[in-house]
């Protein structure tokens, strides 16, 4: 029998009282995602429906935004975490004040993607929490994405995945009702260098700056043009489907700040998405940024904070910081 979560959880944390704090909380989490899945494969008209509230960062809460968020909530209430970051929640919520750990999440991402029984998921990031924090809790969602000790995302498609990374590796867990927990997939995931594939939301092109035209406009020409190969496009809309379909077999995805109202920076947060995700394609061998800076280096200015997210194959993500750095 493939060793399960459980055991893989124990080979990461040895005797360091953290790290088994920080698998607890994952234990917890799945827990939680378990009974998400279940609602969603249960079906239910109203979960794509309007909650009625706009959350922080403008978008229109789904019903089952709010549902996961509630479910996410409790296991975090039993988990050992100082605080508890949610897109749907405008504020940090202060849980155990003396525990070491702070967690961000999306409790569901690709919102828009519920009603049409496309791959939805969950997006969680872990990070330390000090002394400086306790005093100041404005700080603990301001900390880089290097800081965070695991990170990982979850999948509702055709398999209920989990997603993540501890620091060593980013392995791939799928739960399985007959085991009754989740069993180990893959282990240490490698993106391959080269990119056949990218992912992004042609429709705003118009919006992007040069540099970004001119990249999509090359991967577009192919091998006409001054690429070397032909490209295929993919876009899920729900950020977990594309980054695992990167993780699997490579590609690039893009999601570039444009001139629309509000998303200069991008549509992606940079807490609750794209420092978990950063830390999970970074420790399988590939690269993120925020078009030129890595991800993992930015200072967040708050639990709700934007960036541009440019993510995959090393080569290929190393290539778009050429296209920003020398437009020419
Ligand atoms: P969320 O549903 O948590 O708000 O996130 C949706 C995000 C992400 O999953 C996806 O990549 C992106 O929004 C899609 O954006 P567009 O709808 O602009 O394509
Ligand atoms: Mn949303
Ligand atoms: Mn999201
Ligand atoms: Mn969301």
């Amino acid at each position: 029998m493939a060793s399960s979560l459980d055991a893989h959880l124990g080979s990461q944390c040895g005797s360091d009282p953290v790290k088994r704090q920080v698998a607890d909380t994952i234990r917890n989490l799945c827990g939680a995602a378990v009974k998400l899945r279940n609602k969603i494969i249960a079906g239910g008209e109203g979960h794509g429906q309007a909650h009625g509230a706009t959350n922080a960062g403008g978008d229109v809460q789904k019903e089952l935004d709010v549902v996961a968020d509630r479910l996410f909530m409790e296991a975090a209430e039993a988990s050992p975490l100082a605080f508890f970051g949610s897109e749907e929640q405008d504020e940090a919520v202060p849980l155990k004040p003396d525990a070491s750990l702070a967690m961000a999440i999306d409790p569901l991402d690709g919102s828009s993607n519920i009603e049409t029984n496309v791959s939805i998921g969950t997006i969680f990031s872990i990070l330390p929490v000090d002394e400086e924090h306790r005093a100041d809790p404005s700080k603990v969602f301001r900390q880089k994405g290097s800081r965070q000790l695991g990170a990982g995302f979850f999948i509702y498609g055709p398999q209920l995945l989990l997603v993540m990374s501890m620091g060593n590796g980013t392995h791939v867990f799928i739960f399985s009702p007959a085991f009754g927990g989740f069993v180990e997939m893959k282990t240490s995931i490698a993106i391959v260098d080269k990119a056949k594939e990218f992912a992004i939301n042609a429709s705003n092109y118009r919006q992007w700056d040069q540099p970004i035209r001119s990249y999509i406009d090359d991967l577009l020409a192919g091998s006409e043009g001054p690429r070397e190969r032909d490209f295929n496009m993919r876009w899920v809309g729900s950020l977990v489907a594309d980054c695992y379909r990167i993780l699997l077999r490579g590609g690039i995805f893009l999601y570039p700040g444009d001139g629309r109202k509000g998303y200069a920076k991008g549509r992606l947060r940079l807490v609750y998405e794209a420092n978990p995700i950063a830390f999970c394609v970074e420790h399988a061998g590939g690269r993120a940024t925020d078009g030129t800076t890595p991800i993992l280096d930015l200072e967040p200015e708050g639990l709700h904070d934007r960036t541009p997210l440019v993510f995959g194959s090393k080569r290929e993500v190393e290539r778009v910081g050429r296209y920003i750095a020398d437009p020419s």
